[in-house]
């Protein structure tokens, strides 16, 4: 039987590829792995016990947040605060960022922005739900308070981006910018064990997903590319969690697209919590992600709960997409 190496081993061990790591990322991302198991715990015994259904109250985007997204939401930024390396967070849960303004905290070097709970309307049915994360330096002084622009950076500036996946197994998926690694949640010995070492996506595959009930209110550049994927009589796979179906096409190859809608012309997703993390994850595993028409990880934010249209996948696909939308959408929706 060959070695298992665990998620803190391998951290441990990756340490030396940042020139200037003193430990701090090594224990954000150990941290986060934690977290990771106690949502996780949540997730798993979900219909048991009182933790499913509506918490009763909105978010700033006004929606309607469930009791797993309000207590995955706690359980990250605490973790967070009592590491002692992140001087503030955002979380797609909370109207502003947070600053954490102990002594302790405010000297930490990073901030993190994350969507806790992603895929919230698939929780109470025991479909794949997830979490997102990624990570900057600071730009503010140290031992100050964090402050907006800390938050407010390109992807490009991203330090490391991961997910968690809870579904038929839980895995974190992340990246330092040196490649992608997959672990997998050992239950019997609560250990995220390494099993899928430096991921790649196929440069081109066979899924399509996309919510195609709003093909009414695509653009024609994105309907001429999902008729594209249906001549070629792609797979048309669909989960309504977008870690679901961005894990599952990252490793079979594919595209998800979350188009501009006539009454929402930026989508859904959220740049900072979604499109900017897996963006560094489908780049640095050799795959695309655009907004139509940009690199998503170029595009400066403007503010915090920003949305944006959304391709990512497979390279070639994303390529053919985007082709498209140039072609047919002169004007944007
Ligand atoms: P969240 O649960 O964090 O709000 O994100 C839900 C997102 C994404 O996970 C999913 O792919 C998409 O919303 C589904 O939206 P539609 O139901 O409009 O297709
Ligand atoms: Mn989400
Ligand atoms: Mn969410």
């Amino acid at each position: 039987m060959h070695k298992v190496v665990t998620l803190s081993e391998f951290i441990l061990d990756r340490q030396s590829d940042f020139p200037y790591a003193t430990g701090e990322l090594t224990r954000l991302l150990a941290d986060i792995g934690i977290a990771a198991k106690i949502v996780n715990q949540q997730v798993n015994k979900a219909g048991l016990g009182d933790i499913l259904g509506a918490h009763g109250s909105e978010n700033v985007q006004g929606e309607q947040q469930q009791k797993l997204d309000v207590f995955a939401d706690e359980v990250f930024m605490q973790a967070f605060k009592a590491g002692g390396q992140v001087c503030g967070i955002a979380s797609e849960e909370q109207d502003e960022f947070v600053a954490f303004d102990s002594d302790f905290c405010r000297d930490g070097k990073y901030v993190v922005l994350f969507d806790p709970l992603d895929g919230s309307s698939n929780i109470d049915v025991n479909v794949s739900i997830g979490t997102i994360f990624s990570i900057f330096r600071r730009k503010s002084a140290p031992g100050k308070p964090a402050e907006v622009r800390d938050f407010l950076q390109k992807g490009t500036e991203q330090v490391a981006a991961g997910y968690v996946l809870y579904g038929s197994s839980t895995m974190l998926v992340y990246t330092t910018g040196k490649g992608v690694n997959g672990f997998t949640l050992e239950p019997t010995i609560g250990e995220f064990c390494l099993s899928h070492p430096d991921m790649r996506i196929p440069e081109m595959g066979n899924i399509y997903s996309v919510n195609e009930g709003n093909w009414e209110v695509m653009s024609e550049g994105v309907r001429q590319y999902v008729r594209v994927c249906r001549e070629r009589e792609l797979r048309g796979r669909y989960i309504g969690s977008l870690v679901a179906d961005f894990h599952r096409n990252l490793i079979k190859g594919g595209i998800y697209i979350y188009p501009g809608i006539t009454s929402a012309p930026n989508g859904k997703l959220r740049l900072l919590y979604e499109c900017a993390p897996l963006a560094m994850i489908a780049e640095q595993a050799g795959g695309k992600a655009s907004d139509g028409r940009r690199r998503v990880l170029d595009i400066a934010p403007d503010e915090l709960h920003q949305r944006l249209p959304y391709f990512v996948g497979s390279a070639a696909m994303v390529d053919e997409a985007m082709a498209l939308v140039r072609e047919h959408d002169k004007v944007e929706i």
